[in-house]
């Protein structure tokens, strides 16, 4: 018995990605929650012959405290989409205020859930959530993560085309670890399961990183002011979902790279934070998930010297942005 709750569900990742987490059998029910919408949502998903019983709220009569009520896993993607010119972060300002509610909201009514935010910017958003979660005494960082899939699934279907077969990108896997915005994505493509052409040049590498860095940029610019990606994030989201909810259900060698407090590893990240040469609280790496959530945070194993410089060129903005999230509830302006 699995009840998945999507904060924001009405909107473009909301319903494509309430849709898939519907399609998962493992779900039994399926609470909607936004501003606007979700009672047309639920009402149109309910109709769907899978297991899960669908319910849609809005905030009048306690309608988040009644979504929340007993959710295993919280996704949420609540929150403003970039428009072109928009970098990640200028999303803050509108976005850490909604997060930081939800988060209220889940701090009272579903302590011990599994939340996966995908609200921009996550390198800021999943700190929110972690200090008003740490403000009401309970919380628990195997249980929070920053969804950072859709970088993960970008890598996989960029190396699939430039290994000039697409119906390989299911099965590539390539751990992007770091943050998520901007330079703070860093593609291990060194690990990918699936090598590189050797006669890559450096000029094509390069290339290939942006690519997977700034990504999203191209889908902002071609929907040319009607918002960000939205249905390879839903695909993303539930991919992830899917993942941890194996994994609270018991599956073993389940794991995926995720943006993490690292006190959530058995021992505190220690190993990970000497790799980095930084004492860093949050960082993407490839998690390894149980039944808690967070069973052990994976190092980054040996790097090529291109990609030791792209974590050291990460590392300066993602400590900003960390300290961004955790000011706006420290100390809000
Ligand atoms: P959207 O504007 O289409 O949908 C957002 C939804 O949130 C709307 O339905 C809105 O009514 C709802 N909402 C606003 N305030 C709310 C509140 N207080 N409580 C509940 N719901 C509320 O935006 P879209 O495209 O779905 O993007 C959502 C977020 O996801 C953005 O912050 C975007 O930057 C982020 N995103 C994250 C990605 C990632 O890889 N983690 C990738 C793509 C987008």
């Amino acid at each position: 018995m699995v009840k998945a709750v999507v904060l924001g569900a009405a909107g473009g990742i909301g319903q494509p990605l309430s849709l898939l987490l519907k399609a998962n059998p493992l779900i039994t029910e399926l609470g909607l929650f936004d501003i606007v919408n979700t009672p047309g949502v639920a009402a149109d998903l309910s109709h769907i012959s899978t297991p899960a019983k669908v319910v849609g709220y809005l905030p009048p009569d306690d309608g988040l405290k009644k979504v929340l009520t007993n959710a295993d896993v919280i996704v949420i993607p609540a929150g403003v989409p970039r428009k072109p010119g928009m970098t990640r972060d200028d999303l803050f300002k509108i976005n850490a205020g909604i997060v930081r509610d939800l988060a209220t909201g889940i701090a009272t009514a579903a302590p011990k859930a599994f939340v996966l935010v995908i609200s921009n910017p996550v390198n800021s958003t999943v700190p929110i959530v972690a200090e008003v979660l740490k403000k009401h005494g309970v919380f628990d960082p195997k249980r929070l993560f920053g969804v950072t899939t859709l970088d993960v699934v970008r890598a996989s279907t960029f190396v699939a085309e430039i290994l000039g077969d697409l119906s390989l990108s299911k099965s590539v896997a390539v751990p992007v670890v770091g943050g998520h915005s901007g330079v703070t994505i860093v593609p291990l493509l060194s690990q990918s399961s699936h090598p590189l052409p050797a006669n890559l040049t450096t000029d094509q590498y390069e290339a290939l990183v942006k690519r997977i860095q700034f990504g999203g940029d191209e889908v902002v610019k071609a929907k040319d002011g009607a918002g960000s990606a939205t249905l390879s994030m839903a695909y993303a989201g539930a991919e992830f979902a899917a993942k941890l909810i194996r994994a609270i259900g018991g599956e073993k060698g389940v794991s995926a790279p995720t943006f993490v407090n690292l006190s959530a590893d058995p021992s505190g990240g220690e190993a990970l934070k000497k790799e980095l040469g930084q004492d860093l609280d949050y960082f993407s790496t490839v998690v390894e998930l149980g039944p808690e959530g967070v069973a052990k945070i994976n190092t980054l194993g040996s790097l090529t010297d291109a990609e030791t410089a792209l974590v050291k060129a990460a590392i300066p903005e993602l400590a900003t942005n960390i300290q961004t999230g955790v000011s706006f509830i420290a100390s809000p302006k």
